[in-house]
């Protein structure tokens, strides 16, 4: 995105925050962690483009990276303290909303992520936050445990239900060694998720107004009261989905079968652990639904007769259980559909998985289906990464590299999104 494009934020007092047309004034908070030295190299972007930046350090930040460097690249005053004093004059937290456009946390780390989720105002960067009355951006970047903990899942709910614009981290090795969820977003990354909600969300919220379905999970098919037939899906992908769409404006609800993770603001959920509950909760709401996303794992067989006890293993060696055929939920949601985007997924197990994909895609007739080679390590279920062929719409097919489920997800609505806009009802 050009930086010429964004619609001019008028500030409380009807002055716009940049005087020159077409470029912003940014409020950049830095906080403690490895991550903080590229904030420099988002700083640097963002002037590229042609906007201001005044930056507002935490403390622990600038055990990190002096404030110095800030200085010198952003040619302004870093603030670092709440009360000025002869060393340090400081910058007035209460200033902040005269002429800025847009407030930046990057690196946002789980202690900064858990005061502005909770309103405290202990350092001049949380009392900016409190102060300002702009759009914020936040970039967390922290070890893998602790962006997992239930603890950072639910102050991450609070800042999106509050209106704040994540970007989220990136999945890699991080200083620590381990791999997984964490890193924070490349700063190109940063600066264009920037510039998406200086533009007036316009492109950031291309699905604003239509309503997505997304099926997530694995489902459990009963042989007995305890014991089932399932698979390993995590709904690590369904929820990305989910996230992202949402993230881009749509009403988004999940039908979810056995999934584990932490749930999201702005999002419903509908819960259809087997089969048929999934095909029954699908049914009920595709009515309702611009585009559908089969995501999840269905069963495709399950036990003819569940047993109602739990079966006693002393009474025979063997045990055969007879499946049937469950339905396809997806064949069947394609017939009945009227002005709606099919979405589906084939996880395919080697080389020939490619075609037999592209086949599903002609015999269930949607629009585009997303392969994945089950075969792969990472490439499927339970990982955070995934590795992607997006085939459709039309003639089109995309193989993409190993990435996020995040970035998988947005490369998906990227799309299927071009097709809602394409449909009759202009969804
Ligand atoms: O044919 P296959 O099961 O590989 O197709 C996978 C796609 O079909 C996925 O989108 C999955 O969610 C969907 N599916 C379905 N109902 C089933 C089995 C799979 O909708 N019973």
């Amino acid at each position: 995105m050009h930086a010429g494009h964004f619609a001019r934020r008028i500030s409380h007092d009807g002055r716009s925050g940049s005087s020159l047309p077409g470029v912003a004034e940014i409020l950049m908070g830095v906080t403690g962690g490895i991550a903080a030295y590229k904030s420099l190299d988002v700083l640097r972007i963002l002037q590229r483009h042609g906007h201001g930046v005044s930056v507002v350090m935490t403390h622990t930040a600038e055990r990190f990276v002096g404030s110095a460097s800030f200085a010198a690249l952003s040619g302004r005053e870093v603030g670092t303290h709440l009360f000025g004093d002869s060393e340090q004059p400081g910058y007035h937290h209460l200033d902040v909303n005269d002429g800025k456009d847009l407030m930046l946390v990057a690196p946002a780390s789980a202690n900064t992520i858990s005061q502005m989720a909770s309103g405290s105002a202990t350092s001049l960067l949380t009392s900016c936050y409190l102060a300002f009355r702009g759009p914020v951006v936040v970039a967390p970047a922290m070890n893998t445990s602790m962006w997992l903990h239930p603890a950072t899942a639910r102050n991450i709910n609070m800042l999106r239900a509050d209106g704040v614009h994540l970007v989220d981290p990136e999945s890699g090795l991080l200083a620590d060694g381990a791999v997984g969820p964490g890193r924070l977003a490349e700063p190109t990354a940063i600066v264009d998720a920037v510039e998406a909600v200086l533009a007036g969300g316009s492109a950031g919220r291309d699905l604003a107004g239509t309503t997505v379905l997304i099926s997530a999970g694995g489902t459990r098919e009963p042989i007995d009261a305890v014991r089932y037939v399932g698979n390993r899906s995590s709904g690590r992908m369904g929820w990305a989905l989910a996230a992202a769409a949402r993230d881009r404006g749509a009403d988004v609800v999940v039908v979810q079968a056995n999934v584990d993770l932490p749930r999201e603001a702005g999002i419903r959920y509908v819960d259809a652990p087997t089969a048929a509950a999934m095909r029954d909760a699908c049914r009920a709401e595709f009515p309702g639904c611009d585009m559908l996303i089969m995501c999840a794992a269905v069963a495709d067989y399950r036990p003819i007769d569940a047993a109602s006890g739990k079966l006693d293993k002393s009474r025979a060696d063997a045990l055969t259980v007879q499946m049937e055929r469950t339905t396809d939920i997806l064949a069947e949601l394609s017939a009945l559909r009227e002005d709606q985007v099919l979405v589906g997924f084939a996880a395919e197990h080697g080389p020939e998985g490619l075609e037999r994909a592209r086949g599903k895609r002609q015999r269930k007739s949607v629009d585009i289906v997303v392969h994945n080679d089950a075969a792969v390590e990472g490439a499927a279920f339970e990982g955070a990464d995934n590795i992607i062929t997006i085939i459709g719409p039309g003639e089109s097919e995309q193989a993409l590299p190993r990435m996020s489920k995040r970035q998988c997800a947005e490369r998906i609505l990227d799309a299927a999104t071009p097709l809602v806009e394409a449909l009759p009802s202009g969804a």
